[in-house]
């Protein structure tokens, strides 16, 4: 029985590029532990919340995706795969650190999803200003400080979250939890 790279989940991916996530994955914990600025931490989505976002794009058909916070491009491959072989789909990335963003092309380079990928440089709130939507999936990555032990960092963004009108959310306590939030049809 071939051994899959990753034990945290059992997503149908194509194994060089399950082994290229496993890669990813192994540089960002090992750069994280090193680096001391946080703004050079890599701070990628752990695997079973990016397979967790992989399912949930595919089971609920998403096509237009946008994501805040590229960092290197670990989670912009996992949604780019989950596009894969959908019609009429794009994905947005947005990040603000020059370095990373080149790290990310060169990931997506390696993972042959590019050109699947519109990345933008810059501070996100100014940038989505500029961006045609709609979009029906939103990841807003832009930094994550873990949850479950520093739920006052996030707890803004969940206050704004439920202030939302027509929104249900639930946070899943996976990796260092995952708020998700659904806008049933009007
Ligand atoms: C948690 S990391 C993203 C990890 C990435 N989603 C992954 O799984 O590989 C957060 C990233 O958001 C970027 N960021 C933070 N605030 C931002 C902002 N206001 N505009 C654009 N990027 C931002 C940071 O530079 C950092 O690279």
């Amino acid at each position: 029985m071939p051994r899959s790279p990753n034990p945290t989940h059992d997503i149908n991916l194509d194994p060089e590029l399950a082994e290229l996530l496993s890669e990813i994955e192994r540089f960002g914990k090992e750069n994280d532990r090193r680096e001391t600025d946080r703004k050079r931490k890599m701070l990628n989505l752990e695997p079973e919340t990016a397979a967790l976002l992989h399912i949930l794009v595919r089971a609920t058909d998403r096509r237009s995706i946008l994501e805040i916070g590229t960092s290197n491009g670990y989670s912009t491959i996992w949604l780019a795969d989950a596009l894969r072989s959908r019609t009429e789909c794009k994905l947005v990335s947005i990040e603000r650190s020059p370095m990373k963003l080149e790290m990310a092309r060169q990931n997506l380079l390696r993972a042959g999803l590019l050109g699947s990928v519109t990345l933008l440089e810059g501070e996100a709130s100014a940038t989505i200003r500029t961006l045609e939507g709609p979009f029906d999936c939103v990841f807003f990555d832009a930094d994550r400080i873990s949850a479950p032990s520093h739920p006052g960092e996030i707890a803004n963004y969940l206050s704004a979250v439920a202030g939302l009108v027509g929104f249900s959310s639930v946070t899943v306590p996976i990796g260092k939890g995952l708020n998700i939030a659904y806008r049933q049809s009007p």
